[in-house]
């Protein structure tokens, strides 16, 4: 792992030089270029398998070069910027004209968020541009949370990756479209929906239908944010029913549960997660990629996470990783 290191001097050359660098955030970890480039941004897209029309973030040391990328910035953004920056928010605004299609995907539009874990705020804050940065993960699979996961991702092909350690929030940001007749919450995230009502004194438009649409359609994978090894999620005595069955049948499988089994039997594998929502969210693709790793298990269960406002960003991530729910 020659390519892991916490030297920024270097991470700017590198930027600044039109190469791609892993960069920490305390979401999960970013595939960055300097945002001006479109030659350096295409970079991102063929080192991650990505489909070339799906926009990227923009990621800014601060508020203050909102405008430098957003036109017509209404006040809830100044607002939300105001309250959540450096943080795990991402807003949606119209782009100024000079800002690169191949940032945007083509669309009016473009994402800003100003990540604030301080190693990657000091790289911004002397890059003094933007930084256009997915999730460093090949297209779909889980998003990775140490540098060690960027490695695992994409190996010696990275000429450097920044080690600032395990992500605090652990599941990607919160984003939120402005640029519509009414805020809308794009994707649950690292800063909760109540948050940013209360700051903004309304309710966000939210639509939920994709990972949904995705779970009524069996055999359909459409995996995102998911391990390979196969994913079932749902209550856990159901669960349990399935492991025994199948581990009579010779099966390899997994239990990631925050209850308390209810059973010892021999050949079970069995993780405790966290009880409390921010626990969770942190370790959970780490999780995810220790049982994914070596492909051990044939299939791996989750425990249904509860249903409840401070479990949304969580029960997004989860039911798009999972293939399906077992009733
Ligand atoms: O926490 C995060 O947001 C992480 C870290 C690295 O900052 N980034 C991240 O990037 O999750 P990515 O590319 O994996 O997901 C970005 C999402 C995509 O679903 C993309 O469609 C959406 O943001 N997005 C970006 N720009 C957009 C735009 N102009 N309009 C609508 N959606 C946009
Ligand atoms: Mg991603």
């Amino acid at each position: 792992m020659q390519n892991i290191s916490t030297n920024i001097d270097e991470a700017l050359a590198l930027l600044r030089a039109g190469e791609l660098v892993g960069i920490p955030t305390e979401t999960v970890y970013g595939l960055a270029a300097d945002a001006a480039r479109p030659e350096a941004v295409a970079k991102i897209f063929t080192m991650k398998g990505r489909p070339a029309d799906h926009p990227v973030i923009v990621h800014l040391a601060g508020k203050d070069q909102l405008s430098d990328w957003a036109r017509d910035i209404p006040d809830s953004a100044w607002k939300l910027a105001e309250a959540f920056w450096p943080g795990s928010l991402t807003l949606i605004l119209q782009r100024q004209p000079q800002v690169p299609d191949a940032v945007t995907g083509g669309q009016d539009t473009v994402g800003l968020r100003a990540p604030a874990h301080p190693l990657t705020h000091e790289l911004l804050r002397r890059f003094g541009g933007g930084l256009a940065a997915p999730s460093a993960n090949q297209f779909g699979h889980v998003s990775p949370t140490t540098a060690q996961h960027v490695y695992a991702e994409f190996g010696e092909r990275l000429p450097l990756i920044l080690d600032g350690g395990p992500c605090l929030v652990g599941v990607e940001s919160t984003i939120v479209g402005l640029t519509g007749d009414f805020p809308t919450l794009l994707r649950p995230g690292g800063v909760p929906r109540e948050a940013i009502e209360d700051v903004l004194g309304i309710t966000l438009v939210h639509h939920e239908k994709p990972a949904e649409a995705k779970l009524r359609v069996s055999g359909l994978l459409d995996s995102h944010y998911a391990p390979r090894t196969p994913l079932y999620m749902g209550g856990l005595r159901r669960l349990e029913d399935e492991a025994y069955r199948h581990l009579e049948q010779g099966k390899r499988v997994a239990i990631l549960h925050r209850s308390p089994l209810a059973g010892g039997v021999c050949g079970l594998e069995s993780h405790q997660m966290p009880d409390e929502p921010e626990a969770f969210a942190r370790d959970l693709y780490a999780t995810l990629r220790v049982f994914d790793e070596g492909r051990h298990f044939d299939f791996l269960l989750l425990e249904t996470p509860p249903q409840t406002p401070a479990w949304l960003a969580v029960n997004d991530r989860v039911k798009r990783a999972a293939v399906g729910i077992l009733t």
